[in-house]
């Protein structure tokens, strides 16, 4: 048995659709459902015995200790969190309290859970958080990618609140000797990825006809991973992965947002073309995100040496599935943009008009 939290967002439902078709081991799968979480993307476990959904918070400690103490999970494996960098802006509150203090909560139960198992129990046991490479903060065009010995220097409340949680893995490892593991991974793609963030937006904005918006010039890199292959570094990491180890995970694949808008407009030009002209027409340059991040990428030499993780997907062939991912399930995009969601995106970009 495994317990993982936020396993109704992006990656976390991936995760667990991932673990279920390859590992035949039960998930309890707690998710408090906020904004982003959304127990559609679950549809096809809904009624598999080894999925035990449990709707709650990683900070109410009385419900996690009883989930704890009721399934005895042999690994915790923590994506649960406030993940949009554009809400920290706005909001950073929300990202302090989940990714700080309910981080720290959920880390009390586990270090409690941790002590009262037998030495094979302890052994056994392992808590994966799920981080990210922003905590290393912004690179210059011509630095060498981000590994696991980089200084950690984040620049946005999102990831400097994702710092402080890694950091407070890292002590509960060194004071408390709880067995954790930490991957930091780049921009993840794919199914179920929510509408706020840039390839499911301009997928979403372009087939409704609206405005592409690409901040700034458009030349910010980022490292692009299919979601699939993330879920598989994931078990690869908790598999092997040394305890109190962090693991650098990316796609080698750095394009500037400006080739991605593009690469997905070429694809819906091809799809679903419009009656006259090409989705590209409708991409817009509109005011920068504070703060911005040039450049993030990451060396994933470790996880390769080590664990013998690769990417098995390229870039050409992830945006593609991805593209025809959402053209199949526009359904399940239009119910996901409900009101709050819709309220976000009307503040948002208002004031990059
Ligand atoms: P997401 O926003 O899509 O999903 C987050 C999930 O966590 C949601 O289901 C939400 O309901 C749940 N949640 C939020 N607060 C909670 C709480 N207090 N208790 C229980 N559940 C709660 O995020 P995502 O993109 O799937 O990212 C998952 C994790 O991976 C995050 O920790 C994020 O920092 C990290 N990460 C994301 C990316 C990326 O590209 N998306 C890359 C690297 C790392
Ligand atoms: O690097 C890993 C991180 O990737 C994760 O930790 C975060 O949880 C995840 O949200 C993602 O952060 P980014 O800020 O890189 O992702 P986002 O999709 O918001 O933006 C990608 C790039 O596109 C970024 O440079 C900003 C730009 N952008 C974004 C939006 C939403 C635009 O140009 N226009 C947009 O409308």
């Amino acid at each position: 048995m495994i317990l993982v939290t936020g396993g109704a967002g992006f990656i976390g439902s991936n995760f667990v659709l991932d673990w279920l078709a390859h590992c035949d081991e039960p998930v309890v799968n707690l998710d408090k459902l906020t904004y982003a979480g959304n127990l559609a993307n679950l549809h096809s476990v809904a009624d598999n015995p080894s999925h035990i959904f449990v709707r709650g918070d990683i900070g109410d400690s009385g419900l996690v200790n009883g989930l704890l103490a009721q399934h005895r999970p042999r690994a915790i494996i923590n994506f649960a969190a406030e993940s949009h960098v554009d809400r920290s802006i706005h909001g950073p509150s929300d990202f302090i309290q989940t990714n700080i203090v309910c981080t720290f909560n959920l880390l009390e139960s586990v270090r409690a859970y941790h002590a009262g198992l037998d030495e094979q129990g302890k052994l056994a046991l392992r808590f994966l958080h799920v981080s990210t490479d922003e905590v290393y903060g912004s690179l210059g065009k011509q630095d060498p990618a981000f590994n696991e010995r980089n200084q950690y220097a984040p620049n946005s409340p999102y990831s400097a609140s994702k710092a402080a949680s890694d950091h407070l893995v890292r002590a509960y490892h060194h004071t408390y000797g709880l067995p954790v593991l930490t991957t930091n991974c780049s921009n993840n793609y794919g199914p179920y990825h929510f509408p706020e963030k840039l390839i499911p937006l301009v997928i979403r904005n372009a087939l409704a006809g609206k405005s592409l918006p690409v901040y700034g010039d458009g030349q910010q890199i980022r490292d692009w991973l299919y979601v699939v292959d993330h879920c598989r570094a994931i078990r690869a990491v908790l598999d092997a992965g040394r305890p109190g180890e962090t693991y650098n995970v990316g796609g080698n694949n750095e394009k500037r947002n400006i080739e991605v808008v593009r690469t997905i407009c070429a694809l819906l030009d091809a799809y679903a073309p419009k009656a006259s002209g090409s989705y590209a027409d409708q991409i817009e340059f509109v005011k920068d995100r504070p703060g911005h991040d040039v450049r993030y990428a990451i060396d994933a030499t470790k996880i390769q040496a080590e664990l013998g993780w690769f990417p098995q997907e390229s870039f050409d062939s992830g945006i593609d599935k991805t593209v025809r991912w959402y053209l199949d399930n526009q359904q399940w995009v239009e119910q996901v943009a409900d009101g709050s969601y819709r309220e976000w995106i009307d503040s948002n970009y208002k004031e990059r008009q």
